[in-house]
């Protein structure tokens, strides 16, 4: 997509580095991530970006052989602003001093403006309220000696030089966090940065589906795509984009392994063959998906079940469609992101996620993934752009293995069976009450545990349920959500009543960490 101003962010290791092409795209501003060692001179020219971003790192620039920009870059006439370790790097590589350690300053922190200095320019309009700014700091180290033709903006009590710029030069460099929301009028200084260096905003998501779709037929030619839908949002938006710029060469393989929520497979059926008239292949291998998995009880084993034969089984339906030269995926921005790591080994695997990977190679096919440059909440801005309904749009994540990791011990139809049921009550609760696009995920798992209960005057022997719903933005951490109790009173007694199988109904408060959002 190199039509749009670009700017790029050379990525020293920060923590938060996607936090800045967050907000820069929230401002309609294209931006692209490179780990430092990548960037030389060339690669600049050749993003030829508007401006350049320094993020910040975990590293010491005190230290020898820490990470450095390529000189080059100050002599480019480009428009810099440096974060944190990137200032440190500027200040550093330009000719000032940073002075390690005894100065760290974590957490929120309040900057005021220079004696004397006028605040204009990228600076206008901050300082407002009672003449201070809140910041988010998070370092170590800190400049002790500003570069030639630097002067301080701002300070705070351990950062005497929090702002600081070369106005002449268009560069600036900060100690604190301007991406991060801590810092609230972070997002407005990254702004004015932006519409000083002649960043118009032209990063839109109409634009972006018109040359999505250019690029996807210069790609693609007249040849045959294949695509699996799993009747996500990601696999969803991909076939969408992709029948709308080559329309019949495009067949979509659903592969419905048994282990889908009720009535499911046939919403994504009509959706996609009735509603958008695309070639689908809709294969219910149910019965060996549930053959492999009865019985099953590790839950590495039940995910390692699922994607091999995940992988045979498209391969076996892909192969009958003739010709295919390419294979789409949904990949997004944070799974392509080559984020510099400071942590050395291979982190620990908490759990082998379903996907796809291995299958292109095994199947000599050509990738396509035109979500490559877009993050989840574009997909589904891209999605609402396409006429995808909100409804869809906004559904929960559900992960690929399904309910076979909802349904800790062994797995049987039958659990499998009174599980469907149960989670369709609840979800139905929870859109009843309004609350579904409060929560971030919500279900049911069946326990693996038999309790006596009395209904009637009889006596019953079923299985307890655990119901989980939690708020994240990301997955990665999330907290349980606070229902009422008369919520929880109410759904309860409705699962007991309708869901035969379920004579008891416990709630899920564990948050992740140390939980995780998944039993298994
Ligand atoms: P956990 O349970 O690890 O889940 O806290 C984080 C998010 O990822 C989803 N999840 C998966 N998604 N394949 C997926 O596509 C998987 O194997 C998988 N396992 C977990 C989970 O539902 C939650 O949204």
């Amino acid at each position: 997509m190199a039509q749009h101003q670009t700017l790029l962010i050379i990525d020293f290791g920060s923590q938060v580095t996607q936090l800045i092409a967050r907000r820069l795209r929230e401002l309609n501003v294209y931006c692209e991530i490179r780990p430092y060692q990548s960037v030389t001179e060339e690669v600049i020219r050749e993003i030829a970006p508007l401006a350049v971003i320094l993020s910040g790192g975990p590293d010491s620039v005190t230290r020898e052989g820490s990470p450095r920009a390529p000189q080059a870059l100050f002599e480019m006439g480009l428009p810099i602003f440096g974060i944190c370790y990137g200032q440190q790097v500027m200040m550093e590589q330009l000719g000032g001093k940073v002075e390690a350690g005894h100065h760290a300053e974590y957490g929120r922190a309040y900057v005021t403006p220079a004696e004397g200095h006028k605040l204009d320019g990228i600076f206008a309009g901050l300082f407002l309220n009672d003449g201070r700014e809140q910041v988010w700091m998070s370092h170590g180290d800190r400049v002790t000696q500003l570069a030639p033709g630097f002067e301080v903006i701002g300070t705070s009590p351990n950062a005497p030089y929090a702002i600081t710029a070369d106005e002449s030069r268009q560069f600036y460099a900060v100690q604190f966090h301007p991406e991060v929301h801590h810092t609230p009028n972070g997002k407005a200084l990254i702004e004015n940065f932006l519409r000083k260096a002649g960043f118009t905003g032209d990063w839109t998501m109409a634009a972006y589906r018109e040359e999505a779709i250019k690029t996807i037929r210069e790609q693609v030619g007249d040849k045959q795509v294949i695509c699996g839908l799993s009747g996500g949002v990601d696999s969803s938006v991909t076939a969408i984009l992709l029948h709308e710029a080559i329309g019949e060469q495009l067949t979509c393989v659903f592969v419905d392994h048994g282990l889908l929520r009720q009535d499911e497979a046939e919403q994504v059926v009509a959706m996609f063959r009735d509603n958008y008239n695309i070639k689908l292949i809709a294969a219910d291998e149910s019965d060996l998906f549930i053959g492999a998995l009865e019985g099953v009880s590790d839950p590495e084993v039940k995910r390692k079940t699922i994607g091999k034969l995940f992988i045979d089984v498209f391969q076996k339906y892909a192969n009958e469609i003739e010709g295919a030269e390419f294979l789409a995926q949904g990949t997004l921005y944070p799974d392509v992101i080559e984020s510099v790591s400071f942590s050395g080994g291979p982190s620990v695997t908490i759990k082998s996620h379903h996907n796809v990977g291995g299958l292109p190679e095994k199947m000599g096919l050509k990738l396509v993934e035109p979500l490559r440059e877009l993050f989840k909440d574009e997909v589904r801005e891209l999605g609402r752009e396409l006429g995808l309904p909100d409804s869809f749009i906004g559904r929960h994540p559900f992960p690929g293995p399904g309910l076979a990791i909802r349904c800790p011990g062994e797995i049987t139809r039958e659990k499998l069976e009174i599980l469907r049921k149960a989670d369709a009550v609840y979800i139905d609760q929870i859109r009843k009450h309004g609350l579904y696009d409060e929560i971030w995920q919500a279900f049911v798992a069946i326990l693996p545990v038999r309790t006596v209960g009395v209904m009637g005057d009889g006596r019953t022997y079923d299985y307890a349920c655990a119901l989980r719903a939690v708020t994240s933005v990301d997955g990665m951490t999330a907290d349980y959500y606070p229902f009422t109790h008369d919520f929880l009173g109410e759904t309860a007694t409705r699962i007991i009543n309708e869901v035969k199988g379920i004579n008891r109904v416990t709630y899920d408060i564990t948050s992740k960490p140390p939980g995780t959002i998944e039993w298994e």
